[in-house]
């Protein structure tokens, strides 16, 4: 099930994409659920093993920036932001094109898909071998903790996939960044894993809808990526019952500790987010007290993810 990402096993898993299996990925963000964009039954199998709701689109993964906008309309800022991000953790929300092949529920019948080139060597041969645009979420259950290993993928969707490329844990760890760029004004829909700021820094300010603001992005739903187990953020002190997740130097006490990042780098923390949620998850604590992390840089998108994480199920939406 599981297999190290070799020549045989990209192979392997580009010809099961081809026939309409789905199959989990890595990529430098999170491990992702690929399927064929252009088969229809396979987009619905994606979506039934996710327990995804059909109103939520997927990311549509290419090799390249010219395969990926053969399927949505590149501006200006389009071309300005895949010079400076891709391949990398950067998804464009563009105007669907009229002759792409993506079927409608891929895109979850938006005139907009979201385009994105990923770093990870092994998912581009994939993509090139499939020969096919790939639709990837993120390789949970909906409203689960995303995965960072191809064990996750396995413990989570192993009854659902035909194969796992295992290519080791994420080098990022958080989701893609997603911006709306078929306006002339970029728009921060989703923060992840290029900071908000050295997107700034190339072509300006973006504009960042308010939360609670009207959700022009599912991926926005107030509560996602979430442990079973309940989630206090901004903790000062920590009980004996409780786990921590620490940030720089820990607080004693807790009945487990996990730490995102005893230097306090936000890089690191990122990297590690998911799968010490994970872990946590398991210890049976009352709940998970999280360390305050600065709001700039990745920090943004690591508390994004925190702040869905600790919304109480009865406010999801
Ligand atoms: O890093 C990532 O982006 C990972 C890896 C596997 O590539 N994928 C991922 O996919 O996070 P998913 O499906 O978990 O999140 C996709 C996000 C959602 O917030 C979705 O609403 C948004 O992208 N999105 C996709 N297409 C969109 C569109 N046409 N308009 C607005 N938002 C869109
Ligand atoms: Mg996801």
């Amino acid at each position: 099930m599981i297999r190290p990402a070799d020549e045989a096993a990209i192979a392997e898993a580009a010809r099961l994409l081809r026939a309409g299996e789905l199959v989990g990925i890595p990529t430098e963000t999170v491990y992702g659920l690929a399927g064929d964009a252009t088969n229809a039954d396979a987009i619905a199998r994606l979506y039934a093993a996710k327990g995804r709701p059909p109103h939520n689109p997927l990311i549509i993964h290419f090799d390249s920036a010219e395969a990926a906008f053969r399927h949505g309309e590149a501006n200006a800022l389009a071309e300005t932001l895949a010079k400076a991000f891709w391949p990398g953790p950067l998804t464009m929300v563009l105007a669907k094109r009229i002759d792409s092949p993506v079927v409608p529920a891929a895109t979850a019948g938006l005139d907009t898909i979201g385009l994105r080139v990923p770093a990870t060597p092994v998912a581009a041969k994939l993509f090139a071998a499939a020969g096919v645009p790939v639709a990837a979420p993120s390789a949970n259950l909906s409203n689960q903790i995303s995965p960072t290993t191809a064990q996750h993928v396995a413990d989570g969707l192993g009854d659902k996939v035909a194969l796992i490329l295992d290519a080791g844990p994420c080098a990022v760890g958080v989701e893609s960044t997603v911006v709306g760029v078929s306006g002339d004004r970029p728009v921060l829909l989703r923060p992840g894993g290029v900071s908000a700021e050295d997107i700034e820094r190339v072509v300006g300010p973006l504009d960042r809808p308010e939360a609670g603001a009207t959700i022009t992005s599912p991926g926005m739903l107030k509560r996602h990526y979430a442990p079973a187990t309940r989630v206090r953020l901004n903790a000062t002190e920590v009980a004996a019952d409780e786990a921590l997740l620490a940030f720089g130097p820990a607080l004693t006490g807790a009945k487990a500790t996990a730490n995102l990042s005893p230097a306090r780098n936000l890089g690191e923390a990122a990297a590690n987010l998911y799968a010490m949620l994970h872990a946590l998850d398991r210890v049976d604590a009352a709940a998970i007290a999280v360390m305050p992390i600065p709001e700039d840089g990745l920090g943004r998108a690591i508390n994004d993810r925190l702040r869905r994480a600790a919304t109480a199920a009865d406010e999801s939406c």
